[in-house]
């Protein structure tokens, strides 16, 4: 059948594609600009950040052509490929980075996610990227997935720098009833603003989103720019797809993956649809869209990152490496169509937008403005990247060295090309995608074993540990650990509140302590 030959002839390019060496990149000298006031272009762009929801590498048809996510294929093909591109391996992670340019360490989150229960939030000492786009002339609106908590009114979107937002506050719910339990508690979860959205029921988040967004789109005021972060619950689970997006997967047997990949589908509809309104409405000119995954794939739902280790919720690349581009008509020629595989993060985003806005980066952020990067192919300002300490995470095994970081604790940094893992990373086996039908490789490894290093440029799929080989290395990236270990800020994990409870607030999620000053 055609699509395997063409799947293994792919994924050998994929592999050369990761594996690629070292470019020598476009030195900023060959383009030099008129230093205006910062780096951005010269006049304010709309951004649209479209956020995926455990959408893994593999589950994109840039990446695998058993996806179909032609639209998508299209903006990134001929925008630029991000192909060393970092987020966390889970939601609230990753969206907190996202929204304050900050490592978790930096705001307390560092542990988990935030449990629907829990009395936690994303802290208001710093603004978001919503806050800041504000103050710089836009008009910014929000729509889809939250996750940053809301157990009080001034930790909801609205009062975290968006002008509007249509959403879900959790983590996951019914893509169709918009009902979401954690443990003995059930209620909805759809919020227009601060208050319930009603009579939503049976309308599928993708779409539902979509056309949420679209709305935005054509009320906009095109004389502000805008900026609309679309945060889609597709792919994450439930498994819930309207039947025609099923149509055209005849071939992939697994019918979980089936519906996995027809969620990837819709979801590529709903790009379309939304760039189709930024066409008509005269926009799309001057848009940047920037999309992303939020974590690696879940394979106990039919996610997938083959041919990377591990999967969302583990610091193995496949936890972390994710699917994105950016596609802008304000790209100059010769960056459009290209892939660029210098080291880029999530909290990349917040000094970048900043840039596009023509605004200066704030100080004390954990992400380095990446425009010329990618306008420009200039080499990332980003050499290292912490990718989490978790220090509630289940030690493992013994301590390697006593006068530098401990090796049992759950972390990983890349320094260069360099990866060190220390602790439980979490399960490190390869899954290949069910219409691959290929068997997974389960690593061969030690009980205790609790340090690996890798070289994450010449070796993505992290099969070949050089910890033995490269002590020299492993102790250099344990006292960068011990480094940012020392400029972390105590861990926030609250056990459950029994006032979150939606029987107590008209049977949806939502605040469940006031606040004096906002209300
Ligand atoms: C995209 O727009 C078409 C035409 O309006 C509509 O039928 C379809 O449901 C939309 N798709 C999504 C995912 O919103
Ligand atoms: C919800 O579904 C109803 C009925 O199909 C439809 O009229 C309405 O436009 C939908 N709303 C949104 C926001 O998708
Ligand atoms: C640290 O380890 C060294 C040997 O590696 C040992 O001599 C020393 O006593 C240890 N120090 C402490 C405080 O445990
Ligand atoms: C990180 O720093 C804290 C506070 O100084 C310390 O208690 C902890 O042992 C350190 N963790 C590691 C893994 O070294
Ligand atoms: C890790 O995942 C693989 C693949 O799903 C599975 O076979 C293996 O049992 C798992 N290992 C552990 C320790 O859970």
């Amino acid at each position: 059948m055609a699509p395997v030959r063409l799947l293994v002839l792919f994924t050998v390019a994929l592999t050369s594609a990761l594996v690629d060496t070292h470019q020598t990149s476009t030195s900023d000298a060959n383009h030099p600009t008129a230093q205006t006031q910062t780096n951005g272009p010269a006049r304010q762009p709309n951004i649209v950040f479209v956020l995926a929801d455990d959408l893994g590498y593999n589950d994109v048809g840039w990446h695998n052509p058993w996806i179909q996510t032609p639209h998508l294929d299209k903006l990134a093909v001929t925008g630029v490929r991000l192909e060393n591109y970092y987020v966390q391996p889970i939601c609230t992670p990753t969206r907190s980075q996202l929204l304050s340019g900050r490592y978790q360490i930096h705001t307390g989150l560092q542990h988990g996610i935030i449990w629907w229960a829990q009395a936690n939030a994303l802290p208001r000492q710093t603004p978001t990227i919503a806050d800041v786009l504000r103050t710089s002339g836009y008009r910014t609106h929000m729509v889809g997935k939250w996750h940053l908590g809301f157990y009080k009114p001034e930790y909801m979107p609205i009062n975290r720098g968006f002008d509007s937002y249509f959403g879900f506050l959790t983590g996951s719910e019914d893509h169709l009833t918009h009902i979401t339990c954690y443990k003995k508690w059930c209620g909805y979860d759809l919020r227009d603003g601060l208050d319930p959205a009603t009579n939503m029921e049976g309308n599928y988040s993708t779409t539902m989103y979509t056309q949420k967004a679209v709305d935005l789109i054509n009320n906009h005021d095109a004389s502000k720019p805008l900026f609309l972060y679309l945060a889609y619950q597709a792919t994450h689970e439930p498994l819930q797809v309207p039947d025609s997006y099923l149509q055209q997967y005849p071939d992939i047997e697994d019918s979980n993956r089936r519906v996995f990949a027809g969620m990837a589908t819709c979801l590529d509809e709903g790009v379309r649809n939304v760039t189709t309104a930024l066409q008509n409405k005269g926009m799309w000119d001057n848009t940047v869209v920037i999309f992303s995954a939020d974590n690696g794939g879940q394979v106990y739902f039919s996610g997938n990152n083959w041919p990377l280790r591990g999967w969302k919720g583990s610091l193995w690349e496949g936890g972390m490496r994710a699917s994105g581009f950016v596609h802008s008509p304000l790209l100059p020629t010769h960056v459009q169509g290209t892939k660029t595989r210098e080291l880029m993060h999530v909290t990349d985003w917040f000094p970048t937008m900043q840039t596009l806005a023509g605004s200066h980066p704030l100080a004390g952020l954990d992400g380095f403005d990446q425009w010329n990067t990618i306008s420009k192919g200039a080499q990332s300002p980003r050499k290292e990247l912490l990718h989490n300490i978790d220090p509630l995470a289940e030690p493992k095994g013994q301590q390697l060295y006593n006068d530098t970081f401990d090796t049992r604790v759950q972390a990983a940094i890349r320094v260069g090309d360099y990866k060190l893992l220390t602790g439980d990373p979490g399960n490190g086996s390869w899954v290949a995608a069910p219409e691959s039908g290929w068997p997974d490789r389960v690593p061969n490894e030690a009980g205790g074993k609790n340090v690996w290093l890798f070289n994450v440029r010449t070796d993505p799929s992290e099969w070949h540990d050089l910890s033995d080989q490269r002590p020299d290395i492993v102790r250099q990236l344990l006292d960068r650990l011990n480094y940012y270990n020392s400029t972390a800020e105590p861990c926030r994990y609250p056990s459950d509140d029994p006032r979150a409870d939606p029987q107590l607030h008209g049977g949806f999620w939502g605040p469940w302590e006031t606040d004096a000053t906002l209300v």
